[in-house]
């Protein structure tokens, strides 16, 4: 395949067996139906009810038969038409019933795997997200669950009357006569190995359907995010091309499942006709030698197609429920992830931090032994602006990934006024800590909504200072509607400068003591990016920031510079001593800045700045650690 490894990583950890019994999957389900038992007896009173109600109609044919016509009972064969028809009324009465609370059910068991999938997805570390593909996580809370739900309004409801249905036929042939219903029930066996032997292939089968829907949903996913590229490259094509692999396994683990069914459906009818022709065969004999009423076979065997309608029934739902089953397991294997990052019982707030961030001795890795920070220390003092720079991939964005817990530290640890962050609550480390990241990201709605977000409880008058504090006041009331504007799908409605300065406007309103800002390189106007500058300066005032810094302006300001090279912080200082030091620092700010003049003001070199968009993870060759 040309395409690089993203989704066919996915693939290639996605659990291609089944992980947990039938009846594992099966009482975890029932947990979860527990609340809904009133509407599950109720439904399961009713159906009894009503399948007592259906036992009588053939029986009642006997009675006409064999007793009301050959005494020409006229009136009494009336009566009974009618009694059959007002019994008929009451019985779908009844069913209407069974189904409404059993469709109830249902739907709040799927309303609740759905909401708890979610909650504990949100919950989930970064580290789960970048395992999991979009694609996958939301297969697994529409798709799965829209087979779970299917499942159990059809397939419950069906496969409970069915078996209801099955017991009560299977007495009454019983008490009709007791050689016949023999006869039926040596058939049962062979089913029940016919239906159980499908039942093995088919779960099996549809795990693997599950798994193609969700590559399907995967290609989808990435495709929609990247269409951009996928046109600037003219690939529509080659995307297509990975879509139609992708869509024809589908198809193929889907015809896997049909196959199975072709053969086990005219097997199972095959059974049922073996059943019937045995009854047919004995009873006809006793009937002509007498020991058989005429009534009495007729009615055996309208219960023996009413009996095997159940079972063949039960046979097609069991279909319906091996796909439930696996996608039930494949909820359940999200239900239980748990995050990387916890919280300490008993863990305290941070309230009203006066900002001295400390990394002490930190190391950390994404994968194993491949360690991306080595003994990294810094200290931070309360109000002070810490730049890092370094090359692309020297470990910037994840050094600061560390301070709002996104990751745990291997080793070391991370400290705030003293506190380790391990000890303190998630909710309240985040909240005196606001990130804004390199790649800004907002909400569909408006830039209300986007600003907002920071803290949700602000009032207009405190959104729109945020605003002005971020430069963006101007540009938003240009916009039509204002503050109302619609931003699109991930802003996409706003340019990438627009969509920084409202991702600053929304830190600025969280007014957070701890600041880290992960600078996109920028290419953007020079106007734009005067703006940018100002509002940053503005912001960082008065709190402690980390800020991984691409401006020049930035840099001067800080108070330490640190200089990351493959995970180690090989230089720090301010940008005077680091300068004079004549080092990797040095060598660094004149790749980058040798064509700026010296000694003006940080804005004014900034806006000034050629554009070529060099910034100083751009002016290193690409390494990685
Ligand atoms: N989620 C991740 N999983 C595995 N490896 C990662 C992950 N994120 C980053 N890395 C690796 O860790 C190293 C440091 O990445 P990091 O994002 O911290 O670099 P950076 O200094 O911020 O670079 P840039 O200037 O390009 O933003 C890189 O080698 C990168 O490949
Ligand atoms: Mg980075």
């Amino acid at each position: 395949m040309r395409w690089g490894g993203g989704v066919n990583a996915v693939w290639a950890r996605e659990k291609p067996t089944l992980q947990t019994s039938m009846g594992e999957v099966l009482r975890r389900l029932g947990e979860i139906v527990a609340d809904q038992k009133r509407n599950l007896v109720f439904a399961t009173v009713t159906i009894l009810v009503s399948s007592g109600l259906q036992m009588i109609p053939p029986a009642a044919t006997r009675y006409v038969i064999d007793v009301l016509i050959p005494t020409a009972n006229e009136r009494l064969i009336i009566a009974l038409a009618i009694g059959l028809i007002m019994l008929h009324l009451a019985r779908y009465g009844l069913l209407y019933l069974s189904r409404y609370a059993v469709a109830l059910a249902a739907q709040q068991l799927v309303y609740e795997l759905a909401q708890r999938l979610f909650e504990n997805v949100q919950r989930l570390s970064l580290r789960f997200y970048e395992r999991t593909g979009t694609g996958d996580i939301i297969s697994r809370a529409t798709s799965d669950v829209g087979v779970i739900q299917q499942a159990l309004t059809g397939g419950m409801v069906n496969s409970v009357v069915g078996l209801v249905n099955m017991v009560a036929y299977a007495v009454v042939m019983v008490v009709l006569d007791w050689k016949l219903a023999l006869l039926v029930f040596g058939t049962l066996p062979m089913m029940a190995l016919a239906s159980y032997v499908s039942a093995e292939m088919l779960r099996e089968r549809y795990m693997t359907v599950r798994q193609k829907m969700s590559s399907v949903n995967a290609v989808l996913a990435e495709n929609i995010t990247g269409v951009r590229v996928a046109k600037a490259f003219a690939q529509e094509g080659a995307s297509t091309e990975r879509f139609q692999m992708r869509n024809r396994e589908n198809l193929d683990a889907n015809m896997a499942t049909a196959s199975v069914q072709a053969v086990s459906t005219p097997v199972i009818q095959m059974i049922s006709t073996l059943g019937m022709v045995l009854v047919f065969w004995f009873g006809a004999e006793r009937t002509m030698n007498g020991t058989l009423s005429l009534g009495t076979l007729v009615a055996f065997a309208s219960y023996i197609v009413a009996f095997y309608q159940p079972v063949a029934d039960l046979i097609q739902i069991n279909n319906t429920i091996q796909q439930a089953l696996a996608a039930a397991e494949r909820i359940f294997q999200f239900l239980d992830e748990r995050p990387d990052v916890v919280e300490k019982p008993g863990a305290i707030d941070l309230v009203a931090p006066r900002g001295h961030v400390r990394y002490e001795h930190v190391w950390f890795s994404y994968e194993k032994d491949k360690p991306v920070l080595q003994d990294i220390c810094i200290d931070a003092q309360p109000g002070q602006i810490i730049a890092l720079v370094g090359h692309t991939g020297s470990g910037k964005t994840t050094t600061v990934n560390l301070l709002p817990r996104f990751y745990d530290p291997d080793a070391g640890r991370v400290t705030i006024d003293g506190y380790d962050i391990r000890d303190l609550t998630i909710k309240s480390l985040r909240e005196n800590t606001a990130v804004v990241l390199q790649e800004t990201f907002l909400f569909s709605g408006t830039i209300r909504d986007n600003i907002a977000y920071g803290r949700l409880d602000a009032t207009e008058e405190e959104i729109i200072a945020a605003a002005k504090e971020a430069y963006a006041h101007d540009f938003i009331m240009r916009l039509p509607g204002g503050y109302n504007w619609q931003v699109g799908e991930g802003g996409a409605m706003l340019s990438r400068g627009q969509r920084q300065r409202i991702a600053l406007a929304r830190a600025i309103l969280r007014d957070p003591r701890i600041l880290i800002l992960d600078e996109a390189t920028s290419d953007v106007d020079t106007e734009t990016e005067m703006y940018i500058q100002r509002a940053l300066d503005r912001v960082m005032r008065g709190r402690t920031v980390f800020v991984i810094a691409h401006r020049l302006s930035t840099i001067r300001n800080a108070d330490q510079i640190l200089v990351l090279d493959h995970g180690r912080i090989i230089e720090r200082g301010t940008h005077a001593e680091l300068l004079a030091r004549g080092g990797h620092y040095r060598e660094l700010y004149e790749i980058q800045f040798a064509e700026q003049p010296a000694g003006r003001d940080g804005e004014v070199a900034a806006a000034t700045r050629p554009r070529q968009g060099r910034s100083w993870s751009e002016g290193q060759p690409a390494r990685t650690g």
